[in-house]
């Protein structure tokens, strides 16, 4: 069935809407993206997925598509005309086109182009492969260097995973100067005797949304947190891991390079994270 989508100021049907072949998302990736997840018919973190669409956009010197209140309501109806209860809304802006390719930007009066669609997924919090857990291989970290701006340079993000899965892995870790630094496409974490390991916030990885509710949680719940680098060694011989994403929300990882972790199943505080995640976020969803 055609989903309803949204482009520049026009809902239509997905097979109508239309982006010129010049935009420069396009042509050169110029273009940033945030993933909201839905539960219940209810969008998860609208708030701060908003204001780091905004922290993308000033850290390129793209103008703002509309207000924050406007791109609420646009993804309000999005969700709501094409009946999403589990799923997410992808948003994209780029920063348009004045009808050429160029590597100057475009004058300034140049609106940026924006899209947003919806994507249907039931069992996004009942997941299966949440209670299985994920399988990881770790790969050198090649990608720029502003990796805290969510832009759409994920070539090399879609090549760690194919890695992953041509090596039977659901998922790969980015090593940089031989510590972690994210997942392809989410922020990643051990458990070792009770204490929580995450990369600190840097330029070298995504802020991501979840991984801030999820250490507040974890704190709220008395879990000791240790942001600090680590290894992939340091990994293999935790108790437990997990990866977090507004895709996946709390996602157990059992093994990595070929190491299972505890007995290869998904571990206690892992599982419980998710379960607090998934509570908290529904109950603030709006
Ligand atoms: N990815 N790190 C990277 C490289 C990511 O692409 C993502 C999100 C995260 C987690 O951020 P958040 O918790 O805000 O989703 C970390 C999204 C889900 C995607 O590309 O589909």
């Amino acid at each position: 069935m055609s989903r309803t989508v949204y482009v520049n100021g026009e809902y239509l049907p997905e097979e109508d809407a239309k982006i010129s072949i010049f935009d420069r998302g396009f042509l050169m990736a110029d273009a940033v993206y945030e993933v909201t997840s839905v539960l219940d018919g209810k969008l998860i973190d609208f708030e701060g997925h908003a204001v780091r669409l905004k922290r993308s956009l000033d850290e390129l010197e793209m103008a703002e598509p509309c207000s924050k209140d406007e791109l609420l309501a646009i993804h309000r109806k999005l969700v709501e005309d094409n009946g999403i209860v589990e799923g997410l809304v992808y948003l994209q802006v780029s920063r348009g086109s004045d009808g050429d390719r160029d590597f100057v930007f475009p004058s300034e009066d140049t609106p940026p182009s924006i899209v947003l669609f919806t994507q249907n997924k039931p069992g996004l919090a009942d997941s299966p492969a949440a209670k299985k857990g994920a399988k990881i291989i770790s790969i050198e970290d090649i990608r720029w260097g502003r990796r805290d701006i969510k832009t759409v340079q994920l070539l090399y993000p879609s090549m760690g995973k194919m890695m992953a899965k041509k090596a039977g892995a659901d998922d790969a870790w980015l090593v940089e100067d031989g510590y972690v630094t994210e997942g392809t496409s989410n922020n990643a974490y051990f458990v070792k005797d009770g204490v929580i390991v995450t990369r600190p916030l840097s330029n070298d990885i995504l802020h991501g949304i979840t991984r801030k509710a999820v250490l507040r949680m974890a704190a709220e719940a008395q879990l000791k947190i240790e942001e600090r680098l680590f290894t992939v060694e340091e990994a293999q011989c935790a108790d437990e891991a997990f990866t977090t994403s507004a895709s996946a929300f709390v996602m157990p990882v059992v093994e990595i390079d070929g190491v299972a972790l505890g007995d290869g199943t998904p571990g206690p505080i892992a599982t419980r994270l998710r379960e607090i995640y998934l509570d908290e976020s529904k109950k603030a969803a709006i």
